[in-house]
């Protein structure tokens, strides 16, 4: 979507893991990021790692020690190098919690061990997921939200489940700036909401070596993106 490509030759179409392969030429300006390409990780398993790395790094960037986490799709692709990340941060006193809407992805979370908690339900009904994380954290909702979903309609749900001067990161495309700005007028609450800028320094690294770290994490993604 940002960078101009001359296609010469479109070869494959892969509907199953959203990746088209062709013969083309790339227009990168001087002032564009780039990552050379690690020998160690397969060219599409780290193509793949790479287009969401922006939101692992923003977690790194986000969560304390100690926080309690709230992951909305966090059985994705980016939720997933989200929910590491975040495991990471808290440490043993914080909590991670999965809000997931597939049963298999959850399950996915729950095997790898990504989470304290993972929760299946639907994030654009924001009563529902208001009332389940209400009662996961005592009444005390969470300190930071990073929202992964690839579907329209789950501001409010972000903004619901996120304590006063607490943070939501909405790294989903889906997101409406309107929904947000005046979701969160509308039920009074003081949050910081940050658009999901796909860039923090050093985020292709942080991400590949996540990759690195997590034998599991690997595994999955060279079954579903390579
Ligand atoms: N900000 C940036 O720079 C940037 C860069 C790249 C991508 N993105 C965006 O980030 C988002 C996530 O990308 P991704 O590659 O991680 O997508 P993904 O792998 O498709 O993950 C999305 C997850 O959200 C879950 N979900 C869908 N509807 C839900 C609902 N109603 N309640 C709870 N969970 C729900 C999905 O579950 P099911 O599979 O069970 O439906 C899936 O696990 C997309 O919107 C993408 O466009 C942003």
């Amino acid at each position: 979507s940002l960078t101009p490509l001359k296609i010469n030759e479109i070869k494959k179409v892969n509907i199953s893991n959203d990746q088209v392969d062709v013969d083309a030429k790339a227009v990168l300006f001087e002032s564009g990021i780039y990552a050379v390409l690690p020998k160690d990780v397969p060219e599409k398993l780290a193509l793949a790692a790479l287009d969401v790395a922006g939101a692992p790094a923003q977690v790194e960037k986000l969560v304390k020690e100690g926080d309690t986490v709230c992951i909305i799709g966090g059985g994705g692709k980016s939720g997933i190098l989200c929910c590491y990340q975040a495991m990471k941060n808290v440490g043993k006193t914080g909590k991670v919690i999965v809000f997931e809407y597939s049963e298999a992805n959850a399950q996915r979370i729950r095997d790898l061990g990504l989470a304290h908690v993972v929760l299946v339900g639907d994030a654009t009904k924001p009563v529902e997921i208001y009332n389940k994380i209400n009662e996961i954290t005592n009444g005390e909702l969470c300190d930071v939200v990073i929202n992964n979903v690839n579907v329209p309609g789950t501001e409010m749900s972000s903004i619901l489940i996120t304590k006063d001067d607490g943070v939501v990161y909405f790294f989903s495309m889906a997101t409406s700036f309107t929904k947000a700005a005046l979701g969160a007028e509308g039920v009074g609450k003081d949050v910081t909401m940050i658009v999901g800028n796909g860039y923090t320094k050093g985020h292709a690294n942080l991400t590949l070596e996540i990759i690195r770290e997590s034998k599991d994490i690997r595994e999955l993604f060279e079954k579903l993106y390579v």
